[in-house]
């Protein structure tokens, strides 16, 4: 067992941020596998009862649960900062010609460890990550995941048309591959499996099919793909499925919506839409500074909660910006604060923190197991300098609240405030 003395931050099952200016954190080992929160709370209450563990004293630091990021391209590296006129030429002037270079083992490890490292940089502790259509872009990235015990879940990705040469797969060998990799994969150390239909106009009806009678088959996996992003990716969806109800509705009429099914951007969604997720207990991932970027548009945060349905903010990297999970949560608090094309709001910031730890845990069937620092949660942790420039120093000095002080960190923060990131 271990011990960490610091300021804590953790949130109940109402997803209320608790907080200890001088907490106790113990780790210690799991029954099988990953290191686990054995107590969490006050210094005063906990240290008589553990006073025999060593404890690492960090003053000045606050110890939070590892984010979690809900979708991003590990591909997709070398294409952040691609501007385009919006999705559809961005993914074909730049994003498939980068996506068939992972047909290239080697290419694929190189990225895959970059990328790893730089998830670790940013805090990040899990996340829900596209390969490409490349079974080896996914043995790459599960490989260097596991080496550095990173909860992670990825997928092949399937896309049997309209998609370029190199990057298009066959239908038949594409769900072959599909279980295969689900079989070598899936619950291996702290890896998930997730079927990852790229979007609906990229696959054929057999293709999303096919992924549903899988997702049936292996419930316990993931199902990840893209909807609603952009006007014209909708119209094109529709054009495509004439009888579907709706864009989302494709994926439903097609097995592709359950629990641990998760959908980026869900922007221009209707009510009908709303209540599809909630009704099949399908969550949103939303990626604010990629939908910035791409001038996608604005999740409506205050939809979410009036018809509710689960939902987490991901970083979309390399549509998205940044892998720091600060800056997608500032990114997440202005796309709430626009007001023009759907009611403004302005998220409280435990709200966008939980939206990125334990609410994103929920959203990925994943409550209790990391995402928060209760008893039972594995320990992925990270260590975070409030003052970590003079500008976080002396604006986090003069805050009065927890709200304050979560505040100033979204808005100044960065990959300098992660200090440490400490895995299972
Ligand atoms: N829709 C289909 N593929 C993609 C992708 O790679 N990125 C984004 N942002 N949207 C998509
Ligand atoms: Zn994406």
């Amino acid at each position: 067992m271990h011990s960490w003395r610091a300021a804590l931050l953790r949130f109940d099952l109402h997803g209320q941020a608790i907080y200890e200016a001088d907490g106790l954190l113990v780790t210690g080992p799991g029954s099988s596998g990953p290191a686990v929160i054995v107590a969490a709370g006050s210094h005063a209450e906990l240290a008589p009862r553990f006073s025999h563990v060593p404890c690492t004293h960090l003053p000045g630091r606050l110890l939070a649960p590892g984010f979690i990021d809900m979708h991003v391209h590990y591909p997709q590296l070398d294409v952040i900062g691609s501007p385009a006129e919006g999705l559809l030429p961005w993914l074909n002037d730049y994003t498939f010609p980068h996506e068939s270079q992972f047909s290239d083992p080697a290419h694929a490890a190189v990225v895959a460890s970059f990328f790893c490292d730089e998830l670790m940089r940013h805090g990040v502790t899990t996340a829900l990550t596209f390969a490409t259509s490349h079974p080896a872009s996914v043995d790459a990235l599960f490989a260097e995941a596991r080496k550095r015990r990173l909860r992670l879940i990825t997928g092949k990705v399937l896309q049997d048309r309209h998609s370029p040469d190199g990057v298009r797969d066959q239908t038949g060998q594409s769900l072959a591959d599909t279980e295969a990799l689900i079989q070598k994969w899936h619950g291996v150390d702290r890896l998930g499996y997730a079927i990852t239909p790229r979007f609906a106009p990229s696959s054929t009806e057999e293709q999303l099919r096919g992924a549903g009678e899988l997702a049936a088959a292996y419930p316990s996996t993931w199902i990840q793909s893209h909807v609603a992003e952009n006007l014209d990716e909708i119209a094109w969806a529709r054009a495509l499925f004439p009888d579907a109800r709706s864009y989302l509705s494709i994926y439903a009429d097609h097995g592709l919506m359950r629990e641990r099914a998760v959908y980026a951007h869900c922007i221009h969604f209707h009510d009908e839409d709303r209540a599809l997720m909630r009704d099949t207990a399908t969550a949103a991932a939303v990626c604010p500074t990629s939908n910035l970027f791409l001038g996608s548009g604005f999740f409506d945060f205050a939809g979410a909660e009036r018809v509710p349905f689960a939902h987490g903010l991901a970083s979309d990297v390399g549509g998205g910006t940044s892998f720091s999970p600060f800056v997608t949560m500032r990114a997440a608090y202005f796309a709430g604060r626009e007001g023009q094309t759907k009611p403004g709001i302005s998220l409280p910031p435990e709200r966008l923190w939980w939206l990125h730890t334990a609410g994103a845990a929920r959203a990925l069937g994943l409550e209790g197991v990391v995402g928060n620092l209760q008893p039972g949660c594995e320990a992925d942790f990270v260590v975070l300098n409030p003052q970590a420039t003079p500008l976080l120093a002396r604006r986090t000095s003069q805050a009065n609240s927890l709200a304050e002080l979560l505040f100033a960190m979204i808005v100044l923060g960065d990959d300098r405030v992660v200090e440490r990131t400490i895995i299972a």
